[in-house]
C-alpha cells in the first residue's frame, strides 16, 4: 500500500517540538521576536503571512507586522530593513515575496542581516549551506528532508532526482540531500529525455511548477515522491505538479496537495526563528 506523507501532522509535531523550546527559552528570559514585512495586497501573499503570523503565535513567538502600500519605494523598504536589523528585540526578519516590479528582490534579500534572515535566502546563508557551514536554511527544502526523515524513508545511498532549479527549492535541495549523502541529479525544462532521467529516482522531488505535469511515464515503480507545487487544474481545484492519481498506485510514499510539503514550510521558518538566537550569540 502507497504511503501517504502527512505534511499536516508532521507540521504539528514540529510545531509541538518548537512550542516547548520556545517556553523554554522564555523561562531563561530569552523571548524571540520574528518581522514580517508585505509589500502590498497581493491576495495569495496575505494567506501566506497571516499563516507565518499564526504559527508565531501558536509556539509562543511575538510577531511585528509591517503592511506596506504598492507604491513603496525601494529606498523606504531598504530603509526599514537597515532599522530592523539594528534592533536587539528583532530576531528574524522576512520580507515575503514576490514584491512589486520596480523593487528590486535581490537587493533587498542582501539587505537583511544574514543572522537574521529566516528565510535563508541571503547569499551568505546560501554560501553556507553549500560548504556545510552554519546558518539558516531555505524553509521548504528543510521541511522536505523533515518529511522524509520523520517518515522513515531512508536518504543515504538513494538516487534522488530533482525536477527544478530554483534558487528557493531545488538548489538548496538538491545540497541538502547530498548533505544525506544522497546521489543526487537536478534536472530542469532543458533536460534532455527527462522521463528517463526521473525513472533513475529512488527519491523523485519535483519543484517545477506545472500543474500535473509528472504523469505515471515520469516515476519508476516503487519511488518516493515528493510534490512541492501547488497550483490551480481545470476545475480551480488545488493540485500538484505531480499526476496524484496516476502515480501514487505505482509509488511506494507519496506527498499529497495540499496537505504535504506546503504545511512544513511555516514549521521550519518557526524552528528558523527559534534557531536565530544561537546565530545572533
Ligand atoms: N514567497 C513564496 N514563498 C516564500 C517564502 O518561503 N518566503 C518568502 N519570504 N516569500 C515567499
Amino acid at each position: 500500500m502507497t504511503q501517504i506523507i502527512d505534511g499536516k501532522v508532521i507540521s504539528k509535531q514540529i510545531k509541538d517540538e518548537l512550542k516547548e523550546k520556545a517556553a523554554s527559552l522564555k523561562s531563561e528570559g530569552v523571548s524571540v521576536t520574528l518581522a514580517v514585512i508585505q509589500v502590498g495586497n497581493d491576495p495569495a501573499s496575505t494567506v501566506y503571512v497571516n499563516n507565518k503570523k499564526k504559527g508565531c503565535e501558536y509556539i509562543g513567538i511575538s510577531s511585528l507586522s509591517y503592511e506596506l502600500a504598492e507604491k513603496t519605494s525601494e529606498e523606504e523598504l531598504l530603509s526599514l530593513i537597515e532599522e530592523l536589523n539594528g534592533r536587539k528585540d528583532v530576531n528574524g526578519i522576512l520580507v515575503q515575496l514576490p514584491l512589486p516590479a520596480h523593487i528590486d528582490e535581490d537587493k533587498v534579500i542582501k539587505a537583511i542581516d544574514p543572522v537574521k534572515d529566516v528565510d535563508g535566502f541571503h547569499p551568505q546563508n546560501v554560501g553556507a549551506l553549500c560548504i556545510g557551514q552554519p546558518g539558516f536554511v531555505s524553509c521548504t527544502p528543510a521541511g522536505i528532508i523533515q518529511l522524509l526523515k520523520r517518515s522513515g524513508i531512508k536518504i543515504a545511498g538513494k538516487e534522488c532526482v530533482i525536477l527544478g532549479r530554483s534558487n528557493i527549492v531545488g538548489k538548496p535541495m538538491s545540497l541538502l540531500m547530498l548533505k544525506e549523502n544522497a546521489t543526487v541529479t537536478v534536472a530542469h525544462s532543458k533536460t534532455a529525455n527527462l522521463e528517463e532521467v526521473t525513472k533513475r529516482a529512488d527519491i523523485l522531488i519535483v519543484a517545477i511548477g506545472k500543474p500535473k505535469m509528472v504523469t505515471k511515464d515520469y516515476v519508476k515503480e516503487g519511488a518516493v515522491v515528493i510534490d512541492v507545487g501547488i497550483n490551480r487544474d481545470e476545475n480551480n481545484k488545488l493540485c500538484g505538479d505531480v499526476d496524484f492519481d496516476q502515480v501514487s498506485p505505482i509509488c511506494s510514499a507519496i506527498t499529497p496537495v495540499p496537505g504535504g510539503v506546503g504545511p512544513m514550510t511555516i514549521a521550519m521558518l518557526l524552528n528558523n526563528c527559534l534557531e536565530s538566537v544561537n546565530l545572533q550569540k
